[in-house]
């Protein structure tokens, strides 16, 4: 744990948008994970003030047995990839990565394990950085309930695009990396999203239809008229 020198190389674990959206200046990257950690969508962070969206943090794994989460169960593992970033602009990409992300994360040293598909991988685990929202940082939401967290995703959008769609890359991000990096964390959310999307698409289709009918109607010689003199007038 702690900062090191910032002129040193590092390795970056990216187990959020880092895994599609890679560093500046990264010279190798390495699908593979980390242990003592669960991924959870529990740190507010995009969308605007009025509706701000939600992203990937990492828990302790040990704080996340003590919380009564609806997901109950979650890996030993959490899947990622790992970047190592020359020495040469380390300076360079830890500024950038505080501008990008610092928003109630704090850096943490963890052994990162490649993936044992990689031929040429290192045989010991690597340090590496990684971000993680503590609980005591105000963006840690702590246990949400999924379906209301799904239909939160769903109308989330702001500077940094629209949630769902972060979400949706993360889940193929994750399957993208390994057969074994699935996360039902993430898959559970994402097929929440795409529920609550089908649905109000319907929603609106119906109200569509029944907007264009009752247009129809109105502009039929038999349409339900609503006064007498209209009856009348119907009727001559
Ligand atoms: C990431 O892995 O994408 C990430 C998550 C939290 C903070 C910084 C990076």
């Amino acid at each position: 744990m702690g900062d090191k020198p910032a002129q040193e190389d590092f390795w970056l674990f990216g187990y959020g948008s880092l895994i599609w959206k890679p560093p500046p200046h990264f010279d190798q990257r390495l699908p593979g994970y980390i242990e003592g950690y669960v991924r959870r969508f529990w740190q507010d962070h995009r969308g605007t003030p009025e509706a701000p969206g939600r992203v990937a943090t990492l828990i302790d794994r040990a704080h996340w047995e003590t919380l009564d989460d609806h997901h109950a169960s979650a890996r030993e593992t959490v899947w990622g990839a790992a970047y190592h970033i020359p020495a040469s602009h380390a300076a360079e990409v830890r500024d950038y990565l505080d501008i990008r992300e610092i928003n109630g994360y704090s850096i943490q040293y963890t052994p990162f394990h490649p993936a044992a598909s990689i031929s040429d991988a290192p045989a010991k685990p690597i340090d590496c950085l990684v971000y993680i929202g503590p609980p005591e940082n105000p963006q840690f939401l702590g246990p949400q309930d999924p379906q209301k967290l799904a239909e939160h995703i769903v109308v989330s959008r702001g500077p940094s695009g629209e949630n769902k769609e972060y979400l949706y890359m993360l889940e193929t991000a994750l399957v993208e990396l390994s057969p074994e990096s699935e996360d039902h964390h993430i898959s559970d959310l994402a097929r929440r999203c795409r529920e609550v999307e089908a649905k109000s698409k319907e929603t609106a289709h119906k109200e569509a239809k029944a907007a264009e009918n009752e247009a129809q109607i109105d502009g039929h010689p038999l349409h339900k008229v609503g006064s007498t003199e209209e009856q009348e007038e119907v009727e001559k």
